[in-house]
């Protein structure tokens, strides 16, 4: 009997590791399929003139490399002012982290209005950059910074996340601590707090920038798939990778695209970061409440994109391959999100 259940057992995580197996390889296509494009230093440098951050940024970005990070984490952590804290660079991120994780998590243990603002915010910081207008925006606080969160209509339903940046970059900027990078690590300290969210490896060393980023280059939910697909190429994100970045959309709510309907979420499951936001979108059968965007529906339906969007959407075979391939996306800080 005994034996049974183990030869069961066996099969089982056999069978298991198979599946996953599969599910990677099926990432890895869909990885394959990325523009794998590299600007700045990272085109021109030779790999032994890369410091060993650069080594593992462009590793990541070219497909190699794991972005989550699920072993390393403080036991104890040294007190913020103490010579030992100084001393350790990722010393003072944690103590942000703690800071920003309680403000995140509301009662039913979902991430909150503002982790998902913050997880918005990171995008809208680092996508005002394009190959087209060169240097220039990208991933450089400018969002905080210039006011731009508040000056353009695009940037409504920030304001909270904004002025919540601006209170740690007060706290923090003593320790060093850029406005760049504060808003990036605050999308992925937000991400961890959906249930179901990944632990992404966060790399800082962003530059902050005074001047406004070049207007126009975020997307609106009522551009088409085509526009949609030539928007991110500009920023050298490849269709499959547009796909699996939109499926932020799992945790939002939407307040101003439909002023009417503020507060319905874009899936049934507003908060966690599962894949229901795929299959809902497509499906004629959404709950009433979920609020789809023409922008989405679009991206669903386009021949370049519909495959993925459909591989995305199984709820159980579709999360692995949708994290692994948003996260080679999100964990480095992509030429799209990271300029300097
Ligand atoms: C096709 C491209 C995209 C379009 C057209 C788009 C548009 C929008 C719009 C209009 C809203 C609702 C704002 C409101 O009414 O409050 C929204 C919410 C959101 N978006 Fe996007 N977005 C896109 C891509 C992305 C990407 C790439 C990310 C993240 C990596 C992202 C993350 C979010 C999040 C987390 C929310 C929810 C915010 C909240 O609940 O307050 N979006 N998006």
């Amino acid at each position: 009997m005994k034996t049974a259940a183990l030869v069961l057992f066996a099969g089982r995580l056999a069978y298991g590791f198979a599946g996953l197996r599969d599910l990677k390889a099926r990432a890895a296509v869909l990885e394959g399929r990325g523009t794998n494009e590299l600007i700045g230093d990272l085109a021109t440098l030779r790999d032994d003139q890369l410091t060993p951050t650069g080594r593992s940024i462009k590793s990541l970005l070219t497909g190699g490399g794991i972005p989550e990070e699920l072993i390393d984490h403080y036991i104890f952590t040294p007190a913020i002012d103490s010579p030992q804290c100084k001393a350790d660079t990722c010393c003072i991120w944690k103590h942000i982290a703690d800071d920003m994780k309680s403000m995140m998590v509301g009662s039913a243990g979902r991430c909150n209005d503002l982790a998902r603002q913050c997880v918005r915010l990171g995008f809208h910081d680092a996508g005002s950059w394009s190959k087209s207008t060169g240097r220039g925006g990208g991933a450089d606080g400018s969002m905080v910074l210039t006011n731009e969160c508040f000056d353009r209509p695009i940037n409504r339903g920030l304001e909270t996340a904004c002025t919540q940046l601006a209170v740690w970059h007060d706290k923090y900027k003593q320790y060093g601590v850029s406005m760049a990078d504060l808003i990036q690590f605050a999308a992925n300290v937000a991400t961890v707090t959906c249930p179901l969210g990944p632990r992404v490896r966060t790399y800082v060393g962003r530059k902050d920038n005074p001047t406004p980023s070049p207007d126009g280059l975020i997307p609106d939910p009522f551009q088409s798939a085509d526009q949609l697909i030539s928007l991110f190429l500009d920023k050298t994100i490849s269709p499959d990778e547009l796909v699996a970045l939109v499926g932020a959309h799992t945790t939002a709510q939407q307040r101003f695209v439909d002023p009417a309907r503020a507060g319905d979420p874009l899936d049934s499951t507003p908060g966690v970061w599962d894949v229901r936001f795929y299959g809902q979108v497509r499906s004629s059968f959404t709950p009433r409440r979920v609020f789809k965007f023409p922008s989405d529906v679009s991206l669903s339906r386009h021949p370049d994109t519909r495959g993925t969007w459909n591989l995305f959407s199984g709820l159980i075979t579709g999360q692995i391959p949708w994290n692994l391939v948003r996260n080679n996306r999100l964990g480095p800080p992509r030429p799209f999100w990271f300029k300097g």
